[in-house]
């Protein structure tokens, strides 16, 4: 069942966060809903509901345009008929304007991001309320960012610049945004911290204050970059040398102070690396594509399965459909 972000968001807040996960093909989506649903390796196998949790599924305009936008949509639909108890929504992700009115416009996305950061304070509120008042029309929501994050998105290296508490209330006020993206150290990649950097708690809990009570907050950059992946990359070829991510252990804090969407593109890249490497390097005369597809499909349920725990989703499914009733 596909829902809005912001009906997630009711059931998280201040307790746990949703994960929200990036695609690009086939066997992605089937990993992302066999997780999601506690099933470690076959469609077949049972749904676990102490690891079955609600999650976001998320579409970059690079993902759109990978192949056709449609095969995603027609992918997603399929899945929503395989596995008919998981509950989703469909968001875009990092769109500008143009992006954001296409999946406004298609009846299929539950929620559109408008990533107008890199403009000024006045800029971004102008385009973030043209896009909510076209979403909301049609009962989307919409999620806008303040501040920068650092590292690469699309073609784009961006610089840092965290989210000034004393502007946020403003932004959502005069923008009408449903949800706010905020950088708060995090980055976008494979290679976010040196040195013992973590989150800034300090500015979240500011920014927490500052805006209305309950509005839900977003962090992307989150992925954690597992230190078991890059060295099963290493060792199997690949040149990873220094990778690292946020702290696990910080997630659910963070969810303490209003994070309710916690974005994750880069560890499924790295699970599907490792896995491909591996599988190649192991079996040279190997040239089918389903072997080491059918083991990250596998591995990557397994890896959401433990991310949804480290949210704290894991095992909220029964609930949020109880919820949503
Ligand atoms: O924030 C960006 C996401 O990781 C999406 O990456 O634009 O390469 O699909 P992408
Ligand atoms: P990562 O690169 O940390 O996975 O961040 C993904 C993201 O923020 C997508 O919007
Ligand atoms: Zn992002």
């Amino acid at each position: 069942m596909i829902v809005t972000t912001t009906e997630l968001f009711k059931h998280a807040y201040g307790k746990y966060a949703i994960g929200a996960y990036n695609i690009n093909n086939l066997e992605q989506i089937v990993g992302l809903f066999r997780g999601n649903l506690g099933k470690s390796a076959k469609n077949e196998d049972p749904s676990d509901a102490s690891k079955s949790a609600p999650f976001i599924i998320q579409i970059s305009k690079g993902a759109r345009s990978y192949t056709d936008k449609r095969f995603l949509e027609g992918l997603i639909r399929s899945a929503e008929q395989v596995f008919p108890e998981a509950i989703f929504a469909v968001h875009l992700d990092h769109g500008n304007e143009e992006a954001c009115y296409d999946c406004i416009d298609s009846g299929f996305y539950s929620s559109v991001m408008i990533d107008a950061s890199a403009e000024e304070f006045e800029k971004n509120i102008e385009i973030t309320r043209r896009v909510v008042d076209r979403a909301h029309d049609k009962g989307i929501v919409v999620e806008a960012e303040l501040g920068q994050l650092g590292g690469v998105e699309e073609d784009i290296v961006a610089s840092v610049k965290l989210t000034d508490p004393s502007t946020a209330a403003e932004f959502i006020d005069r923008s009408g945004c449903d949800s706010l993206a905020v950088a708060i150290g995090t980055s976008h990649g494979a290679f976010k911290f040196s040195g013992k950097q973590g989150l800034h708690f300090d500015v979240l809990a500011e920014i927490q204050k500052a805006i209305p009570a309950n509005f839900p907050l977003v962090m992307h950059g989150s992925s954690s970059v597992p230190q078991e992946w890059v060295q099963r990359i290493n060792n199997a070829g690949g040149q990873l040398a220094g990778a690292s991510g946020v702290n696990e252990a910080e997630y659910l804090p963070a969810a303490k102070l209003g994070v309710c969407k916690i974005n994750i593109d880069t560890d499924g890249r790295l699970v599907w690396c490792a896995i491909h490497r591996e599988e190649f390097l192991a079996n040279p005369q190997n040239f089918d594509l389903r072997p080491p597809g059918k083991k990250f499909m596998a591995a990557y349920a397994d890896y959401i399965i433990h991310k949804n725990t480290v949210l704290g989703s894991a095992g909220q499914l029964e609930s949020v459909r109880e919820f949503l009733k």
